[in-house]
């Protein structure tokens, strides 16, 4: 199949970066991304590339050099349905709400209402594929729904998951570690592989296009999240050891590192890791193990949940400790609110969390962060639903300037790692802070040794 035309449904974080690329490395293409929130699509529109969106190095350029020329952004869902031969859908994929599996299960809701529309509006032959996280055997149910409910065209699924981390997202589709695209094994879903093979291969070399079956490409996407959140979770727990026994976890993680078996990256101890993934996805893969009656399977990976969830409960306990057993009325300024550097993503960032214990203790909370309003702190708070929407407006101070949100603070906390925060001048502000002047470092970002030469009392993790 010769493609032109490319369509993608869900205007998001995973859609909007990846049909970016895709448009800018394969100009023969015309790409039309789609989605329902008009909002969303005029911000992607935007004259200013300052204001599409999402906000990732490098993707303004990329879509300042596409946009207009193979790159459309466009609420008109069905015609770009209709004119495409591959459909991506990329839809959000939240963990349910309501019913059976509520918690833990992810919500195909938008997914199936997605199949429903393709079905409805296809009058030829289609590639849909899979771009949003999963849970295994969810092409089958898309595959039913299009079949059932179609005109008689046929339709090839394939599962092509998305490995992109945010705030490197660009880097991450220009060089991928790999791109996995599974699907049918007859002749027809060979043949519907090998045409995204070649959309990729405009750019990613072949050796690094993997193809499986459609099931070991969607498992291994909940495989691959739930490794690295284990590693993180094992540091994590090491930490607290740490801090016990008067080891340093930076040390040992650097040690353990070295050994080409474990490798150096994801061995970072923090607060607690967050973003869209990670919880969601061990939460489906417990789900799903529990589904097949795989107890121990569930148990094992839901551990990795529960140790995540202490990690942030036992930073805020110990800021209230810290400060002799009382947060009430105390200004405690939060560096950072994103679930990690150069993103504007909040989405279960531990920071949330933190405040959330803090302001049940009548803290004020002073926000800082280079990338997140005031509104969507406040829009954080709120879903957990802990407390009335105007009391989170009361404890929430937030501020434009970090040497301002830090002046006469009780203590700092820091919950994301952006590189700014170790380049700011720490004299001036422990001269504008409340005595003594503590630093809890829940990134480990800062340099303690300094900082209590300054006069501050500091704390890492794991150390
Ligand atoms: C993750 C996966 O990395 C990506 O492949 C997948 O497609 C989506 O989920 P993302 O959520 O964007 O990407 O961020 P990631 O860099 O993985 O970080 C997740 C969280 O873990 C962040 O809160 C981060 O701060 C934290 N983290 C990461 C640590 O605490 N320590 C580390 O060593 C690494
Ligand atoms: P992700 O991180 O998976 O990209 P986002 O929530 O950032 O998730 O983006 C998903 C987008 O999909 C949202 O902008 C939402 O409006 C859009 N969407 C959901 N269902 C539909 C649908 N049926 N048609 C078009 N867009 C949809």
């Amino acid at each position: 199949m010769k493609i032109t035309k490319i369509c993608c449904i869900g205007a998001g974080y995973v859609g909007g970066p990846t049909m970016a690329v895709i448009a800018q490395k394969c100009p023969h293409i015309q790409v039309t991304v789609v989605d329902l929130n008009a909002e969303r699509i005029a911000a992607w529109n935007d004259e200013d590339l300052n204001n599409i969106p999402i906000y990732e190095p490098g993707l303004d350029a990329i879509v300042g050099e596409a946009r207009g020329r193979n790159l459309f952004f466009s609420t008109e869902v069905e015609k770009a349905i209709d004119e495409a031969q591959i459909i991506f859908i990329s839809v959000n994929t939240p963990t349910k709400t309501y019913g059976k599996g509520k918690g833990m299960a992810a919500d195909l809701k938008y997914i199936e209402l997605c199949a429903r529309q393709i079905a409805k509006i296809a009058k030829d032959d289609k590639i849909v594929v899979e771009k949003s996280t999963l849970p295994v055997r969810t092409a089958e149910a898309i595959k039913s729904i299009l079949d059932n409910t179609g005109n008689g065209v046929q339709f090839q699924i394939l599962s092509n998951p998305e490995f992109l981390a945010e705030g490197t997202a660009v880097q991450d589709l220009l060089n991928p570690d790999r791109i996995l695209i599974g699907g049918d094994t007859t002749a027809e879903g060979q043949e519907a592989i090998q045409t995204l093979v070649d959309v990729y291969a405009n750019w990613v070399p072949v050796d690094k296009i993997l193809t499986t079956n459609v099931w070991s490409s969607e498992l291994s996407k909940l495989t691959a999240n739930a490794f690295l959140a284990q590693r993180i979770s094992s540091i994590n727990a090491m930490s607290e050891l740490c801090e016990k026994t008067g080891a340093d976890v930076n040390e040992v993680a650097r040690a353990i590192g070295m050994d080409s078996r474990i490798g150096p990256k994801f061995l970072k101890a923090s607060v607690g890791f967050g973003g869209s993934c990670f919880q969601k996805d061990i939460l489906n893969l417990v789900y799903i193990a529990k589904s097949y009656g795989l107890n121990e399977v569930a148990d094992y990976w839901e551990q990795v949940i529960i140790m995540n969830d202490h990690q942030k409960r036992r930073f805020s306990s110990n800021i209230v400790q810290t400060l002799y057993n009382t947060v009430s009325d105390k200004k405690i300024t939060f560096l950072g609110w994103a679930f990690k550097k150069d993103t504007n993503d909040t989405r279960e960032s531990a920071a949330i969390y933190v405040a959330d214990d803090l302001i049940n203790e009548n803290a004020k909370i002073a926000v800082y962060d280079p990338k997140v309003s005031r509104k969507k702190i406040l829009a954080d708070l709120d879903y957990l639903e802990s407390r009335k929407a105007e009391n989170n407006a009361n404890a929430i101070l937030s501020f434009e300037d970090p040497y301002e949100a830090c002046k006469e603070a009780h203590a700092i906390a820091v919950l994301t790692e952006w590189d700014e925060f170790a380049q700011y001048d720490w004299q001036r502000i422990y001269d504008s802070m409340q005595k003594p002047a503590f630093v809890f470092d829940g990134r480990n970002v800062l340099e303690g040794a300094v900082l209590e030469k300054i006069g501050f009392i500091y704390q890492g993790i794991g150390s």
